[in-house]
């Protein structure tokens, strides 16, 4: 068989290991033949397409980013399933590996409908996906945020300022509430649950009252309530989703006001994608890879591989694109407790 690789969407910390596994298991085990898309679904469009043998993924699991490159493409705005199909049968492509997040995976449900051989493999720092406990670069893009949480605590603390710290997550607020509880906020901000102002002030002088520096972990998705608009100053991407980041600048001057409080933030932005991946990340996404193998072998057509407690099993593409993993209102109570 000759399988085709992309990497699609926002890249994140695991990429490579997927492909490593991947190509290590189906070189190894059924002697299958692997073939690079660049840029994701622009390169299966636009025929930018390379050779990938065994020896381009050695010690890939540790790297971060992605060796194939990757874009926000949308394939339907290029000619779509009838133009995929053309470009793999010029490569005598018999399967497609598509690994991304929500838009990718969502196009590659679409390819499969109208008859294209593909697997998903879900990858996504926001852990938004139904239908996988988690995606790899999830608990990366958390110890990133968490150990910048604590180094930004300790500057505040030395001037008793209090601190907002924006984190991404698109419309889903898994990262604010992991870093949040691991690094001790007085308030987790998420999409989920708007709250008023007053709330949130409230906890920032509750903190500031015994001593503390206030620390405000908010998702770059986050509205205050009675404000339904997400901070979405870029415009759109390629599927038609709110380029978010903004909300922590706009909320830092609004809680210096109303508390009196001196107040800094601080956006983390691209950093929480950018480098090597935790060991955890290492794992999932590698044995991610070498389950897309097994399903392509199996032709399990319009699958995706998913985690399911700590079994890798498959899934159909639209249970994991049909609706977003928000977080549940219980584990944001859960972690209320300790605000403020
Ligand atoms: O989906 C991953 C993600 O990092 C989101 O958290 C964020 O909203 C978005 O991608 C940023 O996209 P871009 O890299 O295109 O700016």
């Amino acid at each position: 068989m000759r399988i085709g690789i992309l990497t699609s969407g926002g890249d994140c910390p695991g990429l490579n290991a997927v492909i490593r596994g991947a190509v290590i298991k189906g070189d190894r085990i059924h002697g299958q033949t692997f073939l690079g898309i660049k840029d994701g679904w622009r390169g299966l469009v636009e025929d930018d397409i390379v050779p990938l043998p065994r020896h381009d993924v050695r010690g890939l699991s540790r790297q971060g980013g992605t060796i194939l490159g990757t874009s926000r493409t949308n394939p339907f705005d290029g000619g779509g399933a009838e133009q995929v199909r053309t470009v793999m049968t010029h490569h005598e492509m018999d399967a497609v590996i598509a690994i991304g997040g929500e838009g990718t995976l969502t196009a590659a449900r679409r390819l499969s409908d109208e008859g294209i051989n593909i697997v998903g493999v879900p990858k996504t720092i926001d852990n938004d996906l139904s239908a996988t406990d988690y995606t790899f670069g999830f608990d990366t893009a958390v110890a990133i945020a968490t150990e910048s949480i604590d180094r930004l605590r300790t500057t505040a603390e030395s001037h008793h300022r209090c601190m907002v710290v924006e984190v991404m997550g698109r419309h889903v607020g898994w990262i604010a509430l992991h870093a949040g509880l691991a690094a001790g906020a007085h308030a987790i901000l998420v999409p989920e649950v708007p709250q008023s102002l007053d709330q949130v002030g409230e906890w920032v002088r509750s903190a500031r009252d015994r001593g503390r520096a206030p620390v405000v972990v908010v998702a770059e998705g986050f509205s205050l309530a009675g404000e339904e608009h997400v901070v979405a100053p870029r415009g759109l991407d390629a599927f038609g989703r709110p380029r978010l980041g903004g909300i922590g600048e706009r909320l830092g001057p609004m809680l210096e006001e109303l508390t009196g409080i001196e107040t800094r933030c601080a956006t983390l932005g691209h950093l929480q994608r950018g480098g090597v991946p935790s060991a955890y990340d290492r794992v999932l996404a590698t044995r991610f890879g070498t389950a897309a193998i097994d399903a392509v072998v199996d032709k399990k057509w319009g699958t995706m591989v998913s985690l399911s407690g700590t079994d890798v099993v498959t899934v159909d593409l639209h249970d994991a694109t049909t609706k977003l993993k928000t977080v549940p209102r219980a584990r944001y109570d859960e972690a209320a407790i300790l605000f403020g």
